[in-house]
């Protein structure tokens, strides 16, 4: 293992007159770009395991702000990164999270349970936010005051973002002698990673020589769980995947109705845990893929809760409904390019005369905010398709195969084809070039005359 990467620019640059008092007193551009390096890979990291941890939380609201929260974090990185390409050195295209920054989080992160995952989120937050405050009294106001505003800027969820993440650990307990023995001993735990991981940092040593605490954990339940969790409540979607998307009306009891549309929202859940745990599995990006993909999993995130808090307003509750959820760790790690793919051309792609259609008729029954919903839905779903575009090639790289995006979207298309089990295989590859007519195929037509 290595760590000589935390402090790089740092350590090159460092003399004996650098090490003097005075000189430690006043921060020079190259350490100002390197003390906000090492805070925008701690920032990444824990962005990442949130994602990565999503599927592994039974509870929808929690989802649904861990996703908000992993695209706060992400936010935080694009904040740092835009001041350090200010900064002598930048960032490279091929830098990547330091291997003594990555082997402590993942180690604080793989807790036993939910309880604990937010136990290790609240002791980083804290450890983040304390650095950044040390930091800040280094700051020259005139100076470094670019520099100050980022932070400002990433302050703003600060008290938020503490205050909720608390209350999950604080509720989470059932006061159970067990269980507060168990929430001591993996505070103690991950205080004693931190620790070695400080040190280390600090002293700039070899993290090879690092001996890392034995964890109690014997199973993580995160990140990448083996099969997504949902609460009981949420009633889950047994049968076989349908011939077209949502066209088993056994799903739901809005199957007659273009209020369809608002239950095809709140199922975005899948979609969310689909993009958050491919965000945690893939490693070595450049950093604007991390950026687009943490925005378009908090977007689908957004999607779920919209269209719950439509159907709710609406007098209906989620046992009425089948839920889906996202994909488990080997689905992950054995075709993220799929999905991924599958996510932006087929089901993204093909929604959009769907959508049209609905909002036009909630505007004619006078469902004004159904209709607002699905207008702000179709401008995000435009910039998905465009991430899509720009990334799924780049993806497939990373297994080794050089693909445009044409190609990408028709493999698809053909993957999809071929499930269906319903078209002869000589139309496959003919059909999957015809765009509209595979749409189709691939999805249904809502009631729109029926509210
Ligand atoms: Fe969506
Ligand atoms: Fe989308």
């Amino acid at each position: 293992m290595k760590d000589e990467k935390d402090f790089e620019g740092l350590e090159k640059k460092q003399t004996d007159a650098d090490r003097s008092p005075l000189r430690q007193r006043f921060l020079r551009p190259v350490d100002t770009a390197n003390e906000l390096k090492h805070l925008l890979w701690q920032e990444l990291k824990l962005s990442k395991l949130i994602g990565g941890w999503i599927p592994a939380i039974p509870v929808y609201e929690q989802k649904m702000t861990l996703g908000r929260y992993a695209y706060l974090h992400n936010r935080n990185v694009k904040c740092l990164y835009e001041r350090i390409q200010e900064l002598p050195g930048g960032l490279g295209e091929k830098e990547w999270i330091p291997d003594l920054t990555n082997e402590a989080m993942e180690r604080i992160f793989a807790a036993p349970d939910e309880k604990t995952f937010f136990l290790s989120y609240h002791f980083v937050l804290k450890k983040l936010y304390e650095q950044y405050d040390a930091l800040m009294l280094r700051l020259d106001p005139i100076l470094n005051l670019p520099t100050i505003d980022q932070i400002t800027f990433i302050f703003v969820e600060r008290e938020t973002m503490l205050g909720w993440v608390w209350r999950q650990v604080q509720f989470a307990s059932s006061n159970s002698e067990e269980e507060t023995l168990l929430m001591m001993e993996w505070e103690s735990y991950i205080s004693a990673v931190w620790q070695a991981f400080e040190t280390n940092a600090r002293h700039q040593s070899g993290a090879d020589a690092i001996i890392w605490p034995v964890t109690i954990a014997k199973n993580p339940a995160g990140p990448l769980p083996e099969k997504a969790k949902l609460e009981p409540r949420f009633p889950r979607y047994q049968g076989e995947k349908p011939i077209q998307s949502y066209s088993d009306s056994s799903m739901s009891v809005l199957h007659d109705s273009v209020k369809q549309m608002i239950y095809i929202y709140a199922t975005e859940i899948f979609a969310g845990e689909t993009l958050s745990t491919i965000y945690y599995y893939v490693d070595h990006m450049p950093l604007p893929f991390y950026f687009d993909m943490a925005r378009h999993m908090w977007d689908e995130f957004r999607h779920s809760q919209m269209g719950m808090r439509r159907l709710e307003q609406l007098g209906y509750t989620v046992d009425q409904f089948k839920w889906l959820t996202g994909p488990g760790k080997d689905d992950v790690k054995q075709q993220f390019t799929e999905l991924y793919s599958s996510l932006t051309m087929l089901g993204e792609a093909c929604g959009f005369k769907k959508k049209r259609k609905s909002a036009e008729a909630f505007w004619k029954f006078g469902d004004v905010l159904s209709a607002v919903t699905v207008e702000f839905d179709l401008i995000d779903e435009r910039r998905h398709i465009d991430f899509g575009t720009r990334w799924g090639p780049e993806l497939y790289k990373k297994i080794d195969v050089i693909i445009s995006f044409q190609e990408m979207a028709e493999k698809a298309r053909m993957r999809r084809l071929t499930e269906l089990e319903t078209v002869p295989p000589e139309e496959i590859a003919k059909l999957a070039k015809n765009f509209p007519v595979f749409c189709g195929f691939h999805t249904s037509e809502l009631a729109y005359n029926n509210y």
